[in-house]
């Protein structure tokens, strides 16, 4: 299978690093960059600024969804014991579902590939309660990992995969992924999947690319990082944010746009590459959802859906499912 779109490598045994993924990715045509790449701790705080856009609806549809169901959400994920969020950020959402008062959960895995990320979930969900919390500075197939080696006999595991994280996939991958998920499983666990749903175009560019600068910001800062950690020399002036849908593939990709023809150095990954004007970089992909595809992916992953929320204005949606 060839990849399409910028995706993470997570369960490799040997995580490559930084700079391998570099050489790698930017050696596709067209050229790409990793998007985990894009969480650093200045790009954990532009995301967090991002989810409090008025044009970024994901994050708030979410959240609303679980405020209001919390309850019937563990219900319907078989009363965890455990809780495990695939890409957390600040925790907010894991932070909402727990809600207040008593719950069974005894125990949070949090796995996400920013640090700042995790120590800010970490202070969400500690500061209101007494849950144990471990965290996984990885990748989400070996942050799974991980997290159920040796695990007891007796737990029952929720995995959250929220914020249609699942979207940043190409649809090859993003099966492969939750049939990965589906094995690190035992029968009587469950997983809580997000998707955002397909909706007019105007409002998905908005959300991709808003007026205040932010997402640009977000995406550039992926040359800003690969200038301090590897050496580079990317003019960050000279290229440009850009947010395109794509109806046939139903995605949004994100770019860099090189505004001149220029040349970049990235010493540390022993590479010089060359841009023509108006050449791109495909930094991430956003996949909309229709939601019998959500339940085709998650039946066809070893999946059971059991039962699934949509907002009122039908953008979001929140799916449980068990694993069968
Ligand atoms: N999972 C988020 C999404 O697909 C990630 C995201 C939001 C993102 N805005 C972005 C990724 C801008 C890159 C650029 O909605």
């Amino acid at each position: 299978m060839t990849r399409q779109t910028a995706p993470s490598r997570a369960g490799a045994a040997d995580t490559p690093s930084l700079a391998d993924q570099v050489r790698e990715y930017l050696a596709e045509q067209p050229r790409q960059l990793p998007s985990s790449a894009l969480y650093d701790a200045l790009g954990s705080a532009l995301f967090d600024a991002i989810c409090l856009l008025p044009w970024y609806p994901v994050t708030r549809a979410e959240r609303r969804l679980i405020a209001a169901n919390h309850g019937a959400i563990l219900t319907a994920a078989l009363s965890p014991t455990r809780l495990l969020e695939l890409g957390c950020g600040n925790g907010e959402k894991l932070n909402v579902l727990l809600g207040v008062g008593a719950s069974p959960v005894a125990r949070v895995d949090l796995v996400d590939v920013s640090a700042s990320a995790l120590a800010a979930a970490t202070r969400t969900i500690t500061e209101r309660r007494t849950v144990s919390v471990v965290t996984h500075h990885a990748r989400y197939e070996e942050g799974l990992e991980q997290a159920v080696a040796g695990r007891p006999a007796d737990d029952r595991l929720c995995v959250m995969l929220l914020g249609s994280n699942i979207g940043n996939f190409d649809p090859d991958r993003a099966r492969a992924f939750l049939a990965a998920i589906r094995r690190c499983l035992r029968s009587g666990d469950t997983l809580l999947i997000g998707a955002d749903l397909v909706k007019p175009e105007p409002e998905l560019l908005l959300a991709y690319d808003d007026p205040l600068g932010v997402t640009a910001a977000f995406n550039k800062n992926l040359l800003v990082r690969l200038n301090r950690e590897l050496g580079a020399n990317f003019d960050v002036t000279q290229f440009a944010h850009r947010a395109v849908w794509n109806p046939q593939a139903s995605r949004i990709e994100m770019h860099l746009v090189s505004r001149v023809a220029q040349r970049a150095r990235i010493p540390a990954a022993d590479l010089d590459v060359d841009f023509e004007e108006g050449e791109t970089i495909w930094t991430e992909s956003s996949y909309k959802y229709e939601e019998p595809t959500v339940a085709e992916f998650l039946g066809n992953a070893g999946f059971t859906p059991r039962r699934h929320w949509i907002d009122a204005e039908g953008r979001f949606l929140l799916a449980v499912a068990s694993a069968s």
